[in-house]
């Protein structure tokens, strides 16, 4: 039997979906879950997105340019405009979600061995496109007791090394809710400026900073405008994941150029789907600034949910719509497969996403769980109950 390649055995399973089949099992028992573990808005894609999807003035699905739909290129440009972010249609690579984005801004700033610094933890997936592009993610350990704030400088800067080409910072954070501080951003800024480092900036949770916060892109660093590739995506703004288009923008016309030729590679990006964007990313800042009110209840309502069960300290999140928190149990991973399986409440059980898996230091995370804010504030609140309810009655609590 040919054996497969050493690079097959780097790819993680992703966390968040491994506990799947066991979601499925107790639901074909009966029970409901409430699924903590997937952030895939539960709201309605726009109208004016479907639309176009219905009324396509296309007679032939054609490939569109590989840098993607002049069109689409134009209405990112005019969505950063919104956010007073100068990137112009040619600074923008149509890509098939964040996620290409991602794998191929890694190869090319970092693939090959490179190492691209990156906290953790952080969006798991990451480390799925590290793999990919060949590229070591090197971790800058946070602390849930900081609300996963790096502070200053110096805890980045002391992982970097000859090896290191660029910073990769998710603000606001998948899946900790960190919103970092100017005073952080500026830090970052001072470890690229001093080590000669990209700044791969994904920024997919721009307009979902809660409390009156507001996020400040990267790209305000204009003395780093060489240095900055922001990636982005329709995903989460537009309750749109399943439409797959994001974009990476960068002034760097090397970048750009390289970055091209992956894009040619993969040939194009749907075009249908390039189209239906169009209308929202032109003018679509106000509906996603709308949606966080409702993001903010359901931190809420999960906070204080949290709040309740005896040996739970929750940090409060500041944006995105995740949080991630440690709980008085031996294994979060053990616990999710227990919860599934041998639990439930009022015939209701959770499914949540294991901390370890968003963590690149083998070890780390064991106690701890990411959350997702997919339901309305009221399934949330007995979705922490349920929570409360299984750590009372899981064996191997801490407490
Ligand atoms: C931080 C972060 N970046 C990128 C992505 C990928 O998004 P997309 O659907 O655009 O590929 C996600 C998806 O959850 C995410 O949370």
């Amino acid at each position: 039997m040919p054996v497969l390649s050493e690079k097959s055995a780097r790819l993680p399973e992703s966390p968040i979906r491994k506990l799947a089949p066991l979601a499925r099992a107790a639901e074909a028992s009966g029970t409901r879950v409430i699924s903590l573990n997937i952030g895939q808005p539960d709201m309605a894609t726009p109208e004016s997105m479907l639309e176009v999807l219905r009324t396509l003035p296309l007679k032939r699905l054609a490939y569109a340019p590989s840098e993607g739909l002049p069109e689409c290129r134009a209405a990112w440009s005019q969505f950063f405009r919104s956010w007073d972010i100068a990137f112009a249609p040619e600074d923008v690579l149509v890509t098939a979600g964040a996620s290409e984005a991602i794998t191929f801004v890694l190869a090319v700033v970092a693939g090959g061995g490179g190492e691209v610094l990156v906290v953790e933890p952080c969006y798991t997936n990451y480390l799925s496109f590290a793999a990919q592009a060949d590229v070591h993610m090197v971790p800058v350990p946070l602390r849930v007791e900081d609300a996963y704030h790096f502070g200053t400088a110096s805890r980045i800067e002391s992982q970097v090394t000859p090896n290191t080409k660029a910073i990769l910072l998710c603000n606001p954070s998948n899946p900790t809710g960190t919103v970092y501080t100017e005073a952080e951003l500026e830090a970052v800024a001072e470890v690229a400026r001093r080590h000669d480092l990209f700044v791969i900036c994904d920024e997919v949770y721009r307009e979902f900073v809660f409390d009156g916060g507001q996020v400040r892109s990267f790209t305000a660093f204009s003395d780093l405008a060489d240095r900055i590739v922001v990636v982005d995506s329709v995903s989460k703004r537009f309750n749109a994941c399943g439409a797959r288009i994001g974009c990476m923008a960068t002034t760097n016309r090397q970048v750009l150029d390289v970055a091209l030729r992956f894009c040619q590679a993969r040939l194009s990006v749907p075009t249908a789907e390039q189209l239906m964007v169009i209308p929202m990313l032109a003018d679509g800042r106000a509906y996603s600034e709308g949606l966080r009110g409702e993001y903010q209840a359901r931190r809420d309502a999960v906070f204080t949910g949290l709040a309740a069960i005896p040996g739970v300290s929750p940090h409060r999140s500041e944006g995105s719509f995740y949080t991630m928190t440690r709980l008085p149990i031996d294994s979060c991973e053990n616990f999710a497969a227990w919860i599934l399986r041998d639990f439930s409440h009022d015939g209701e059980t959770i499914c949540l996403a294991p901390g370890e898996g968003f963590y690149v230091t083998e070890g780390s995370g064991v106690d701890e769980v990411r959350i997702a804010f997919m339901y309305d504030s009221v399934t949330l609140s007995r979705a922490m109950q349920v929570l409360g309810a299984a750590v009372e009655a899981y064996p191997g609590r801490r407490f």
